[in-house]
């Protein structure tokens, strides 16, 4: 079953069609008086979403009071006041330039004991159930086919866990750090499993990402490529850009 796809012109266009779901879907939560589970992802590719979930905010009155985030995943271990942490990611580009309230914010906690992980993990996914599960959940896509930092041969049925990242995403993160030795080895995620029962899923992918696109897309189901286990969610679709299309 293959994954529908929007492709956008650029970037830019493909983050406005993304941010005007969410900013919808906020509104038409609050209009009903619920609030609105929104689960969010880093890297390079969100940023120009939450820029424009910004602007909407300063401009279009669209509010935050309702809604409550559940992040991917974070480096393990990490301080969250450390620049490359993905606490500070998401409180530069997007937290404290919106009216969220704090106590409705949730990213796994890089600094938690190891002995203590497991019931962390636990705890993260009954957080996500006791509010209804989540109701869209944005996604990246990593060159290996990772959806947050679920590697391949990651179970389908994975829940929030501690992992290992593999090198090469070692490698392709370590642009955001001084050098290589400094990007964390592992890391807390959510799982496929926690992914998969979203309500709704948009997937982001910009620029050179074709060939695992047409992968994820097109390709087997496989846990080897983890994003093509999105295949067997009923409501998921592709927001992509021309150069990220080139091989469908
Ligand atoms: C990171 C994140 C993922 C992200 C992916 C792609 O390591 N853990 O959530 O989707 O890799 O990153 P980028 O958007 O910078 O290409």
């Amino acid at each position: 079953e293959k994954i529908p796809v929007k492709i956008f012109t650029t970037p830019k266009e493909g983050s406005k069609y993304a941010a005007r779901e969410i900013a919808h879907l906020i509104r038409s939560k609050a209009d009903q008086g619920l609030p609105c589970v929104l689960g969010l992802a880093t890297g390079s590719t969100p940023i120009s979403l939450y820029a424009e979930l910004v602007r909407m905010h300063k401009e279009e009155g669209l509010s935050f009071k309702n809604v409550i985030t559940f992040n991917l995943d974070e480096y393990y271990p990490i301080e969250p006041e450390t620049l490359q942490s993905y606490h500070a990611f998401m409180h530069r580009n997007l937290f404290s330039k919106v009216d969220v309230d704090p106590a409705n914010i949730h990213i796994p906690d890089g600094r938690v004991a190891k002995d203590k992980i497991k019931e962390y993990c636990q705890k993260y996914e009954q957080k996500i159930e006791a509010v209804g599960g989540i109701d869209l959940q944005i996604l990246g896509i990593g060159n290996n086919g990772h959806i947050g930092f679920n590697e391949p041969g990651s179970s389908r049925y994975s829940k929030t866990r501690l992992v290992t990242l593999d090198n090469s995403t070692r490698v392709a993160n370590a642009r955001e750090f001084q050098n290589i030795s400094q990007v964390p080895r592992m890391a807390i995620t959510a799982g496929i499993q926690t992914i998969m029962g979203a309500k709704r899923i948009l997937l982001m992918a910009w620029g050179l990402k074709a060939g695992i696109v047409q992968k994820a897309v097109e390709g087997d189901v496989t846990e080897h490529i983890p994003a093509s286990i999105l295949q067997q969610h009923n409501d998921c679709t592709f927001v992509i850009d021309e150069l990220a299309a080139t091989e469908l």
